[in-house]
């Protein structure tokens, strides 16, 4: 008796062209469609397994000139997950500081025998930068206040997981939308996917011209808030601003902040998201960040999901498990 065909739990979407990832503006709707599946079957296929071996011989290097504790640290993980190894890479105490350049630092990295650099940096373009300089693949962890591609997909994944699915539902980004490259990665995505966007915040932190984009500018957080479905509460990133651009936190806070009265105005299913670090008490309460309606720590889980999806597409040369 013949044995059973062991079939593959996984297998590689034959449509995947992509060799970097470094923004969602560029990606169809079909190419985040297969990244967020991937993710959730990689997460499953981890959940019962155990580590996987998908990546098995793949070195993946982080290159971050700026902070970050989750992006960093899932991006580390998902390639364990996989079976990759991974290398750890901080501008402090690295030869920039003896005046190397970016370009050369990351052909340095390149040389040492790495399949994917991730990289985070202050200035908008640089992964772009890199995956036109490197042979390697590119995976844009944050270009300053341009994108960050897994941001949006792992905030993506989160809302589809909760409602099935992205088309029809009104999601709020709230808070300080020039300055966020959450907003823009969430923007590009969650319209591909049919979603209607609104952005909010004061007006020094968001320009009508957002319109131009196709997402609906509001300026009053209480006005929009019985029709959102999802709330996405960014950081208001204060390095990233030369002036101030509210008379004081308190204020933008009385303004902006998701706090229990708001949650009264709201829909009773309302998804409060945000994507870390979060300032208690000036975007979000206590109450609100710890509360039945926050999903905040389980878009720090789908982070890790949703990078290893990443790694694999980007990695896998068409092996399936
Ligand atoms: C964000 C970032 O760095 O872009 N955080 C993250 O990656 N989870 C948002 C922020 O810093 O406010």
């Amino acid at each position: 008796m013949n044995a059973p065909a062991i079939e593959p739990v996984i297998r590689f979407p034959e449509h995947w062209r992509h060799h970097h990832l470094l923004d969602l503006e560029s990606l169809s709707a079909a190419d985040i469609t297969t990244l967020l599946d991937t993710a959730q079957q990689l997460s499953d296929l981890y959940d019962r397994n155990g580590k996987l071996s998908l990546l098995a011989g793949k070195t993946m290097a982080n290159l971050f000139f700026e902070n970050s504790t989750r992006t960093r640290n899932s991006f580390s993980l998902a390639a364990k997950r996989l079976g990759a190894d991974t290398i750890e890479f901080s501008s402090s105490g690295s030869s920039v500081s003896k005046g190397e350049t970016f370009i050369d630092t990351a052909k340095t990295i390149e040389a040492m025998g790495v399949d994917a650099v991730v990289t985070r940096h202050g200035t908008p373009g640089t992964s772009h930068l890199l995956a036109q300089h490197l042979n390697c693949s590119v995976l844009n962890a944050g270009d300053g206040p341009h994108e960050h591609p897994t941001q949006g997909l792992l905030d993506i994944l989160t809302i589809r997981q909760h409602r099935g699915s992205i088309a029809g539902l009104t999601v709020a980004l709230v808070g300080d939308i020039s300055h966020s490259r959450t907003a823009r990665s969430n923007i590009w995505g969650l319209k591909k996917l049919g979603a209607h966007v609104i952005v909010c915040g004061p007006a020094t932190l968001v320009s009508k011209k957002w319109e131009e984009l196709g997402v609906e500018v509001a300026y009053s957080l209480d006005a929009i808030l019985p029709r959102c479905d999802v709330l996405n509460l960014l950081r208001i990133q204060f390095e990233r601003q030369a002036t101030r651009p509210f008379p004081s936190v308190r204020e933008y806070a009385l303004l902006y902040a998701m706090n229990a009265e708001r949650m009264r105005l709201s829909k009773q299913d309302i998804l409060i998201m945000a994507p870390g670090p979060i300032n208690r008490g000036v975007e979000i309460t206590p109450e609100v960040a710890d509360g039945p309606h926050s999903v905040i720590l389980q878009q720090v889980s789908n982070g890790i999901a949703v990078r290893m999806a990443a790694l694999w597409l980007l990695l896998g040369n068409g092996s399936s498990a």
